[in-house]
């Protein structure tokens, strides 16, 4: 009787664990429209260049240049926040307060960009 209620822990302590799958969302590259589906936690920047689009990179997405700017048309706060660092790249390479850096922005939701030479 005991070996069985002890039988009965042990499978019980090894039911699997649910998997929470990473969720997905979508971004919209504008003015073409062309979206897809990516991890949450992707860079934009990594995005734009899985939907075949060309990114300006002159730092391999270190957060240095500030050549990755990209414009955020919905869903600004479907991205992660902006940090002081990438704050003070834009700064000192000029580009719009307005804009994201695609190499430090990460999806957390549905979220639309464009750039200027797509
Ligand atoms: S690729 Fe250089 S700052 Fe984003």
């Amino acid at each position: 009787m005991q070996s069985g209620a002890r039988s009965k822990r042990r499978l019980e302590r090894r039911a699997p664990v649910p998997y929470a799958a990473p969720m997905d969302a979508r971004v919209r590259f504008e003015p073409s429209g062309r979206s897809l589906r990516v991890p949450e936690g992707t860079s934009l920047l990594d995005a734009a260049r899985e939907a075949g689009l060309p990114m300006a990179s002159a730092c391999g997405a270190d957060g240095i240049c500030g050549r990755c700017g990209v414009e955020v048309l919905d869903g600004a706060s479907a991205l992660s926040l902006e940090t002081e660092a990438e704050r003070a790249v834009k700064r000192r390479n000029r580009v719009p307060e307005a804009e994201r850096l695609a190499c430090r922005a990460q999806v957390a939701g549905d979220v639309s960009i464009t750039a200027t030479y797509w």
